[in-house]
């Protein structure tokens, strides 16, 4: 099988291409990546002079580009984006033209290709915030209500994938997906900026009272059930992935600053993100009674791991926190 992995340089994405060229070693992968300030080739240093990998360096939202990668491709996997959502509140226009425009159009040419599967990731925010006193989660048949410029284009770019199913029968599958952490996430999201701040001395910033809830999910977890949701899902379906480990922001940093012997003092309470989402909790019976997918690595296991691995990569996160990351901290933490 020829699978064309888009945003393949970024962190689930290499992740990802890490997971199949191990557990799929005939097949072949091209990764598809512009590479933005967030993709990164050192990810998948060990694995590039590997005959079934190729690197193709191209953007989602040009049809030239996307139709030279295509060729031959029995399956697209879409993990190319903007992610942050901090960043999309700073500036939403890169969102829309990536995650919006950018999927419409490889969804275009995927089709033209006429590709066997097109599963495009998506992300458990399109659902919006449930309350903080509430049993309440998301699942595949929840109303969507985006509350974030990231989490609004996460949500067109889902309804167009479904529409390219319901109005051409387009062979597309969609996972919703928590929180992921683990090796080789660029360290501005929550758990990769808490640990790498705190190896270099500097306090970990907490937005508001810090009593936001999320659902993390260790990306090889999560790479194993797209892995399960190609084989085995069924065409036109959505797909909820989490795994019921819901904690406050506050108590994963502390877990942190326990892991790496530091002192509560390096928290900093710092100004709310605007419009910020209370709570996340994934159901994921769908995928677990569907497709037996169930999660092998719990939350306090896998923060030692990812922890470890960020300690014993310096050098491949510390070129990252450059002057271009510099000036989106000062703009980020210290607006007034
Ligand atoms: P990331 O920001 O680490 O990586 C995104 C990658 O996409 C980068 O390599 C970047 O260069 C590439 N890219 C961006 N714009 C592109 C374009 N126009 N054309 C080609 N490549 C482009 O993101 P991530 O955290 O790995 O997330 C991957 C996917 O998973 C995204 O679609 C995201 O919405 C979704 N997701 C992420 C999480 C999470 O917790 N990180 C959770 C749920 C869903
Ligand atoms: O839920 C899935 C989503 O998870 C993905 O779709 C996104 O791509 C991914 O970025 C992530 O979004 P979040 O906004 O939930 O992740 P982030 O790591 O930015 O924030 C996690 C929580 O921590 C959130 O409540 C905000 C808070 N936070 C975050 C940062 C960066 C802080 O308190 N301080 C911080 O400095």
């Amino acid at each position: 099988m020829r699978l064309l992995v888009t945003g393949g340089a970024g962190f689930i994405g290499s992740n990802f291409i890490h997971y199949w060229l191990k557990n799929h070693p005939s097949d072949q992968i091209i990764n598809f990546d512009n590479l933005t300030y967030a993709g990164n080739l050192e990810n998948l240093e060990s694995v590039k002079n590997s005959q079934n990998y190729t690197f193709t360096k191209g953007d989602i939202a040009n049809a030239k580009e996307v139709r030279y990668a295509i060729k031959n491709v029995d399956v697209v996997v879409n993990f190319a984006a903007e992610s942050h959502v901090d960043r999309s509140i700073l500036d939403p226009a890169p969102f829309i033209l990536t995650n919006v425009v950018g999927t419409q159009i490889l969804l275009d040419v995927a089709k033209e290709a006429g590709v066997r599967r097109f599963h495009h990731v998506s992300t458990d925010e399109v659902y919006g915030s449930l309350d903080l006193n509430s049993k309440e989660k998301f699942r595949e048949d929840s109303p969507y209500r985006p509350n974030s410029p990231y989490a609004a284009s996460k949500a067109a770019s889902d309804h167009l994938v479904r529409a390219y199913h319901a109005t051409y029968g387009f062979p597309i599958t969609v996972t919703n997906c928590s929180n992921n952490f683990g090796p080789y996430q660029f360290p501005e999201k929550l758990i990769s900026l808490a640990i790498t701040n705190l190896l270099e001395g500097k306090k970990v910033p907490v937005y508001g009272d810090g009593l936001y809830v999320r659902d993390w999910l260790y990306v090889k977890d999560h790479c194993a059930a797209i892995d399960l949701v190609l084989q085995k899902g069924k065409v036109g379906a959505t797909y909820c992935i989490g795994v019921d480990s819901a904690i406050e922001n506050i108590e994963v940093v502390k877990k942190i600053l326990k892991i790496l012997d530091q002192s509560p003092d390096k928290i900093e309470y710092v100004k709310d993100r605007p419009g910020h989402d209370r709570r996340y909790a994934i159901d994921a019976a769908k995928i677990t009674k569907e497709l037996g997918w169930q999660p092998k690595y719990n939350f306090d296991d896998a923060l030692k791991l990812t922890v470890d691995w960020y300690r014993k990569n310096k050098s491949w996160w510390q070129k990252l926190k450059n002057k271009q990351f510099g000036k989106y901290y000062q703009e980020q933490y210290h607006r007034r």
